[in-house]
């Protein structure tokens, strides 16, 4: 496979305060870029990060079919960067692209492509710990043609952008609440594709729970509205009665790369893992009964999320609000010290890019 590199004569790296870095706000010099028509992918491309020309009839902004991955590279020293479970990624990009009639592409297009344009751009990759590469690749439909109806073209591409450390004045625990009025995903709908559409249609619910003091939305099914699905971009694990319990994948839930991680680390310690339906008065109940221990959020941009409040119907369950549970912060430590090569890889999740 061949992938044709334009590279920038004017690097803006030098502009970049690699100090105060905001989340998805400064993106590296180079982009890759991968055109769809005629039934098939062209040849790759990696070019300088820039504008993208297209017109307002290109399908995407009409009728949605827009789908996106995210995933980091981590610096682990100054010939190797270690990005985290790329086959994964690819393999649920390829799942959100069936879903949304979209076209799959070849995992060795999709690796390649990756190790090129961040090996291009290694110097972007933040060297302190907790700093990360966030990749970002996305696919939309680019057919211009006011007709809803599966596009007959598209675009991929990748950027990545230089992030901080999530928790880098100490863990915030997050404060979640049920919605009374809104659900995220139903069962048969397009919760388990990492769509855009999937975000849009969370912002209204949860600007309505930030704006009574929330940081975000606990997701309730869509159908009895009693079983817990995720968070905001989380999935979400209760330490309940010595046992690790996370809501199982029932189709309306994304499924996370990381939550597989926590599943693959819990197990190998010896924890008793559960993955099934878990009702919002469950948990109540296992408060009220002292029985659950901790609660955390697992997601590529935080890793560990611990959890210090949870509201519903009336009623509050108040964990530490102040900081990481034990258990959630050995699960931190553990994927983490991974992710910077800092720990044996036992579970062959990392991906070296080697900077030549
Ligand atoms: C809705 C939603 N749930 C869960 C997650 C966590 O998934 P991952 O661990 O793969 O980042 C994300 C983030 O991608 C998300 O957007």
């Amino acid at each position: 496979m061949k992938i044709h590199i334009t590279e920038t004569d004017q690097s803006r790296i030098s502009e970049v305060d690699f100090k105060n870095l905001q989340f998805g706000r400064v993106f590296s010099d180079h982009m890759l870029e991968m055109v769809y028509r005629d039934g098939q992918w062209q040849e790759p491309e990696i070019k300088p990060y820039g504008p993208v020309e297209f017109k307002p009839s290109m399908q995407a902004l009409h009728y949605g079919q827009a789908i996106f991955e995210g995933m980091k590279a981590y610096h682990v020293d100054d010939e190797t960067i270690h990005l985290f479970r790329p086959k994964d990624h690819h393999r649920r990009l390829n799942n959100s692209a069936h879903r949304m009639c979209m076209p799959k592409i070849e995992e060795e297009v999709f690796l390649k492509g990756l190790e090129k344009l961040i090996a291009l751009d290694h110097q972007w990759v933040p060297k302190e710990r907790g700093h990360a590469l966030y990749v970002r690749p996305f696919m939309f439909a680019s057919e211009e043609y006011l007709a809803a109806k599966v596009s007959n073209e598209y675009r991929f591409y990748v950027i990545t952008s230089p992030v901080a450390a999530y928790y880098s004045e100490g863990f915030n625990p997050v404060k979640l609440t049920t919605s009374e009025k809104f659900v995220r995903a139903v069962r048969g709908g397009t919760g388990e594709a990492k769509a855009a559409g999937n975000y849009a249609a969370s912002f209204l619910p949860a600007k309505t729970a930030q704006k009574k003091g929330f940081t975000q939305v606990i997701w309730l099914d869509a159908i009895e509205n009693r079983y817990i699905e995720e968070v905001g971009t989380m999935n979400i694990f209760f330490l309940m009665n010595g046992k690790l319990v996370t809501p199982e994948l029932t189709g309306s839930v994304l499924p996370g790369i990381t939550r597989r991680s926590v599943i693959t680390v819990a197990k190998d310690w010896g924890i008793d893992v559960e993955e099934r339906r878990v009702s919002i008065d469950e948990v109540i109940e296992s408060d009220r009964a002292g029985k659950l221990e901790e609660v955390f959020g697992s997601g590529t941009a935080a890793v560990i999320s611990p959890v210090g409040l949870i509201h519903h119907d009336g009623e509050t369950i108040r964990l530490d609000e102040e900081k990481i549970g034990p258990f959630a912060k050995k699960m931190f430590d553990t994927i983490t010290g991974i992710q910077y090569g800092k720990l044996a890889d036992k579970f062959n999740w990392t991906h070296p890019i080697s900077i030549d």
